[in-house]
């Protein structure tokens, strides 16, 4: 099923690239193999099956409880549908909270079973050290700063961080200290312009922002939020560019009363008998 890649595939290189001249990137989550195919046709830059799976496709209230089997099926999936351009796959809490050895072997997982370009995962204190063991094993990494949704427990903990000379400092060394350790990209997540300019100056890797202003490299959101799917408000950074939900809704509707009332199935949609069949019956 999976295409082969192209000769222009999109790679962590071409990114850095970007970078270089002033580029900027796009990067959206998929969780599945259609939308990780339209999001490469579309030609969005990387794909993140990321944890927030957890609360758009399981429907809890926090990314906290995502089975990593689960992740690196559908991190899979996402590979087949979008083999040309960066994939990055998420580690999930479970895998941050366990031991650094785990740590490794469940990001070796997504390179090597989910064909992942690279791992994102929300750094701590330890972050560098979790950083550095990656590195060593050859597994391409991406700290995640700023807001970090699996500290999150309640709905109203979702808040932007960084808001003072002092936070923005803290945030532009912890940067420096996940880039020092090897770390190939920075993401931040609910950060102001004015923290992501003191991290895009702290770090030559390219940072991307997920609600972090106009100074980083690149920008993600949440597809589902972007696509208008789903009943909860999107955070105010999320350009919502279509209803979906609500024509997939529509066209669910009409399904329900086409049948109820009679209109479905149509003379196109029925099976004819074969003709000899029909005319030994006949
Ligand atoms: O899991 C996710 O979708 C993310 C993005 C919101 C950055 O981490």
């Amino acid at each position: 099923m999976t295409a082969k890649p192209s000769s222009s595939r999109v790679t962590l290189n071409s990114l850095r690239e970007m970078k270089a001249n002033g580029q900027k990137f796009a990067m959206l989550t998929a969780y599945d193999y259609p939308t990780a195919a339209i999001a490469q046709r579309a030609g969005v830059h990387v794909v993140l099956t990321g944890d927030t799976l957890g609360c758009v496709i399981l429907g809890h209230e926090n990314t906290r409880n995502v089975p990593l089997d689960l992740i690196i099926t559908l991190t899979e999936a996402v590979r087949r549908g979008a083999p040309d351009i960066v994939l990055m796959g998420d580690m999930p809490c479970g895998a941050i909270e366990a031991d650094l050895d785990t740590f490794v072997t469940a990001a070796r997982r997504f390179r090597d079973e989910a064909g992942c370009d690279t791992v994102k995962f929300e750094a701590g204190d330890d972050g560098d050290q979790r950083v550095g063991r990656l590195v060593k094993a050859g597994i391409s990494t991406v700290a995640h700063l700023g807001l970090r949704p699996q500290q999150v427990t309640s709905p109203d903990g979702y808040r932007a961080q960084a808001r003072d000379a002092h936070a923005v400092a803290e945030l532009a060394e912890q940067a420096r200290r996940m880039a020092d350790a090897g770390a190939d990209m920075i993401l931040l997540e609910a950060v102001p312009n004015e923290a992501s300019l003191a991290v895009v100056d702290a770090v030559s890797v390219p940072v991307i922002g997920c609600g972090a202003g106009a100074a980083v490299d690149g920008h993600v959101v949440v597809t589902h939020d972007m696509l208008g799917i789903g009943d909860v408000r999107p955070p105010r950074f999320v350009p919502v560019l279509a209803q979906v939900g609500k024509v997939i809704e529509d066209a669910m509707r009409r399904y329900v009363q086409d049948i109820q009332s009679g209109a479905y199935p149509g003379a196109q949609h029925v099976y004819g008998m074969k003709k000899a069949s029909a005319g030994a019956a006949g």
